[in-house]
C-alpha cells in the first residue's frame, strides 16, 4: 500500500474566466490531507471550499497547480485514464437529492460502483450492500426502495454507504450535513467518524458548522478568498487563532459555556467578502480586518510555518506565534451582550 498522501494539493488554482472579468474562486491552495486523517476546511460563503473540494476529486477543472490522490498526479488526467482511479476517492454531496438517480433502487445505487471497478457482482454486490447498509444503520430491505420513498438523513446515510462501498482512500464530504433536518444531523455527522475510525480514510471535510469540525477535524485549514490564510491542528487552533481572520470566524460561533458567551467580544468584521473577480491588493482581508496597517495593503503576505509547525498568512503575527488580538481593536467590536449572536 502506498505511504502519499490521500490528497496533495500544490498550488491548485481554478479561475473561471467570464464576460465580466476571471473569477478567482480557488487562488494557490496548498492543502494535504494525510492517509486516515480528518482536515477541515472551513471559510465563510464564497471562499472557495466547494471549489476545491470539487477539483480534488476532478469534479472540475484546475486552471493551475496540482492534484495528487494517493501520490498519483490526477490533475491533467484525462476523464478516461481516470476512471479506474476513481475508487479511490469520493464526493459526498449537501444535497443527497441531486447525487442519487431516482429511477435506481438503493441497492443498484449502492452496488453501482462495485460493479464499475470489478470488485463484486450477483449474489457477492447483494450481500455487500446488505452489509454496508447496516454499517450506515440502515435495513437490507431498504435495498428494494427509491431514493424519494427515504428522509433526507437516510439519503445522505445512502450516499455515504455508495462512497465508501470501495474502500476510498479519500473522501471528500462538503457540507454533508447542512441540508438535513437539524435533529438528523448529530448521527449523519457521529456515523461518519464511526465510519472513519474503523476505515481509517484520509477526509477533507468542509463546513461552515465550527462545532462539527471541531468534533470530527484533526487539522483545520481556514480558506478566506480563494486562500488559505491559516492552518493548525484543530485544538491549537480552537485555543489561539493567530490570524484576525480566524479570530472574528470563531467569535462569531456560539459557545456552550454561557458564562463564556457573555464576556467574550465578538469581533464584528465590517463589510461583504469582497469580490473574488477583482481581489483587494496587500493582504486580501486588510479591507475588513480590524488591526490592519499600511504595509497589509500593499504587501502580500506569505503563507509562513511558525515555530510551532501551524501556518499562517498575516504581516502582524510574530514567527514564534506571538499574534495580535482582533477583539482588542476597539472601534470594530461589539460585546455579545449587545449584539445578540443567535
Ligand atoms: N462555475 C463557476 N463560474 C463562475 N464562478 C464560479 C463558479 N463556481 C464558483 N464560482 C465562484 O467562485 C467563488 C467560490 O465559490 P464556492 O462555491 O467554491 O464557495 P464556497 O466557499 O463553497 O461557498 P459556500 O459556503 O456558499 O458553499 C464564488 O465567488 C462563486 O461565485
Ligand atoms: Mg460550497
Amino acid at each position: 500500500m502506498s505511504t502519499a498522501p490521500a490528497l496533495e494539493l500544490t498550488g491548485l488554482e481554478r479561475h473561471f474566466a467570464g464576460a465580466g472579468g476571471t473569477v478567482r474562486a480557488a487562488d494557490g491552495v496548498t492543502l494535504t490531507v494525510g492517509r486516515g486523517e480528518v482536515v477541515g476546511l472551513v471559510g465563510e460563503s464564497g471562499s472557495g471550499k466547494s471549489t476545491v473540494g470539487r477539483c480534488a476529486v476532478r469534479l472540475d477543472e484546475p486552471t493551475g497547480g496540482t492534484v495528487r490522490i494517493n501520490g498519483t498526479d490526477v490533475t491533467t488526467m484525462s476523464r478516461r485514464a481516470l476512471r479506474p482511479l476513481r475508487k479511490d476517492f469520493h464526493l459526498v454531496f449537501q444535497d443527497p437529492s441531486s447525487s442519487l438517480d431516482p429511477r435506481m433502487t438503493v441497492g443498484e445505487i449502492v452496488a453501482e460502483p462495485l460493479k464499475l471497478h470489478g470488485i463484486a457482482k450477483g449474489e457477492a454486490a447483494r450481500a455487500r450492500v446488505a452489509e454496508l447498509l447496516g454499517q450506515v444503520g440502515l435495513r437490507p430491505e431498504h435495498a428494494d426502495r427509491h431514493p424519494h420513498e427515504l428522509s433526507g438523513g437516510q439519503r445522505q446515510r445512502i450516499s455515504i454507504a455508495r462512497a465508501l462501498s470501495v474502500d476510498p482512500a479519500l473522501l471528500v464530504a462538503d457540507e454533508p450535513t447542512s441540508a438535513l433536518d437539524v435533529s438528523v444531523q448529530a448521527s449523519v455527522l457521529n456515523l461518519l467518524a464511526d465510519l472513519q475510525r474503523d476505515r481509517g480514510f484520509g477526509c477533507l471535510f468542509i463546513t461552515h458548522d465550527l462545532a462539527a469540525v471541531e468534533y470530527l477535524a484533526d487539522r483545520i485549514a481556514v480558506m478566506y478568498l480563494g486562500q488559505i490564510v491559516e492552518q493548525a491542528p484543530t485544538s491549537e487552533l480552537f485555543a489561539d487563532p493567530k490570524h484576525p481572520y480566524t479570530q472574528a470566524l470563531l467569535s462569531a460561533a456560539p459557545v456552550p459555556d454561557p458564562v463564556t458567551q457573555r464576556t467574550r467580544e465578538r469581533i464584528v468584521l465590517s463589510g461583504e467578502l469582497p469580490s473574488p473577480l477583482a481581489p483587494p491588493p496587500g493582504c486580501r482581508f486588510h479591507t475588513r480586518c480590524p488591526l490592519a496597517v499600511d504595509r497589509c495593503r500593499t504587501e502580500v503576505p506569505a503563507l509562513r510555518t511558525l515555530d510551532g509547525g501551524r501556518e499562517v498568512s498575516c504581516h502582524l503575527v510574530a514567527d514564534d506565534g506571538t499574534a495580535p488580538d482582533a477583539a482588542a481593536a476597539p472601534s470594530r467590536t461589539i460585546p455579545t451582550t449587545r449584539t445578540a449572536t443567535r
